[in-house]
């Protein structure tokens, strides 16, 4: 029997690679997890590095890759026992195992990988940063979390990309990773005592939960369920939760009175100021619609608040989604030209989507993995509907130029069609001058050279008519 040693998914790996092109079989075989390890220290074992291997690896299918970087973030100590008798299996004769839902050992690992998907989605929740009085030129953001696995790895990517332009640290028991807005850096784990734990941005964060939180819709098991009591400590709103309970019967009655409140619709989130900066503060955690699970981020709108000129686009794409801003992928770059050609500075307009998050459909490409932009249906389109009236309300514009038929039918009706009222000068609810014209990325995907470019001088002729 072999003891070896592993702490991550990346020393189970290895270890494992080796034992499998020397043959060793799951049965011979006891692989002890840094917790396990102090029961076994006397006598030592070789590590994953120093375990030499020989001969070749079998290929591995590379969902079970996936799979096993999930599950090795899990407690249960027998998972590295588990993935090596799984890997096993899947090189010796049972390729499509893990097809087999029934099989016990897929089940066991599709239930653990459930867990930890689960736990990364509540450290997306409920991780809140606290800003540190460093005294320094920079600002420096803290958090702590108690995760129930050891995930800190798998979602720090996602901190970097929704607070990218943060410097921020996160500290869990298990580990703790800090972000300088280049890179991630990996430390020990720091126990609660250590964390910060009062700042301004806690009364920001309770105003904010309080402005959101619906009395109608107020179910104490789910959202015990969704925000489990452990992590109330580090949550400032927490502390706001009786109270509101306790106002819940009596303000639910006056939302039915004003019949306010029960459609599923961005309304639901608004802030009782109406600035753009309030707004935006409010639509990072808009769930009126489904999209916000799988999206990285709101991207809101972005531009002078006293815009003459507001741009309507359909909803932000990959990039944008990554970088939280809009337009900034390629059809944002064409756009870019098109404003420089009419005269138009960016900075003098305001830019926005008529929904708020990247909708999009993953498929796999010999490149790897591809998130496909896919478009926002009429339910999407009207739940997100508020905050795009809300901007309006919030600049007053006295142009609104929509770019696409998706903005022009959500600003017109359904009946409005581009190819026929492109340009034309229209009166809606919003504003005296509404025009539409192309989408940049209508004309990006364009075949036809010649049509490509008549379709990009239409946008610079219609920019400019705007000017
Ligand atoms: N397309 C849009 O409609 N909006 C963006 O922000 C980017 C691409």
């Amino acid at each position: 029997m072999q003891s070896i040693h592993v702490d991550t998914f990346d020393d189970w790996r290895d270890a494992a690679r080796r034992l499998l092109a020397s043959g060793v079989s799951p049965t011979d075989v006891q692989w002890i997890g840094g917790a396990e390890r102090s029961l076994f220290d006397d006598a030592p074992s070789p590590t994953a590095a120093e375990h030499g291997g020989r001969g070749t690896t079998p290929s591995v299918p590379k969902a079970f890759l996936e799979l096993a970087r999930y599950v090795a973030c899990h407690r249960e100590s027998g998972r590295w026992s588990l993935l090596y008798r799984t890997l096993w299996r899947l090189t010796h004769g049972e390729r499509h195992l893990l097809q087999v839902t029934t099989d016990d050992d897929v089940h066991q690992l599709m239930q653990m990988r459930k867990g930890v998907s689960r736990d990364i989605h509540k450290m997306k929740a409920f991780v809140r940063f606290r800003k540190l009085e460093t005294g320094g030129a920079e600002e420096q953001f803290v958090a702590w979390h108690r995760p129930d696995h050891r995930i800190v790895r798998l979602a720090a990517p996602f901190f970097a990309r929704r607070f990218g332009g943060m410097h921020w640290s996160i500290l869990t028991p298990d580990e703790s990773v800090t972000w300088d807005q280049t890179s991630l850096h990996y430390g020990p784990g720091v126990p609660a005592s250590e964390a910060p734990n009062q700042d301004a941005l806690e009364d920001l964060w309770k105003a904010y939960y309080a402005s959101i939180f619906n009395p109608a819709r107020v179910k104490v098991a789910a959202m015990k369920r969704e925000m489990p009591v452990r992590h109330w400590p580090t949550l400032p709103e927490a502390t706001l939760i009786d109270d509101l309970l306790r106002q819940a019967p009596a303000r639910a009655d006056a939302m039915i009175q004003t019949n306010e409140g029960f459609a599923e619709t961005a309304a639901h989130f608004m802030p009782e100021r109406g600035d753009l900066v309030s707004l935006r503060l409010a639509a990072a955690n808009c769930r009126a619609c489904p999209l916000h699970q799988c999206a990285t981020q709101t991207v809101f709108g972005e531009g002078s608040p006293s815009a003459r000129i507001v741009l309507v686009g359909e909803q932000p794409g990959d990039r944008e989604d990554i970088q939280g801003h809009p337009f900034v992928g390629p059809a944002g770059k064409l756009l870019d030209e098109a404003l420089k050609h009419a005269g138009i500075e960016r900075r003098e307009v305001y830019i926005t989507n008529v929904v708020k998050h990247f909708k999009f459909k993953e498929t796999e490409t010999p490149r790897g993995k591809r998130r496909l932009h896919q478009k926002p249906d009429s339910r999407e389109i009207y739940a997100c509907r508020p905050w795009l009236e809300a901007e309006l309300a919030a600049i007053g514009p006295q142009v609104i130029v929509c770019l696409g038929a998706t903005a022009a039918q959500a600003l017109f009706g359904r009946d409005f069609a581009i190819t026929k009222d492109r340009g034309n000068v229209m009166r809606t609810d919003w504003c005296d001058i509404t025009i539409a014209t192309w989408h940049p990325a209508a004309i990006l995907r364009m075949q036809d050279a010649s049509r490509q470019t008549q379709m990009r001088t239409q946008l610079v002729e219609d920019l400019t008519s705007v000017k």
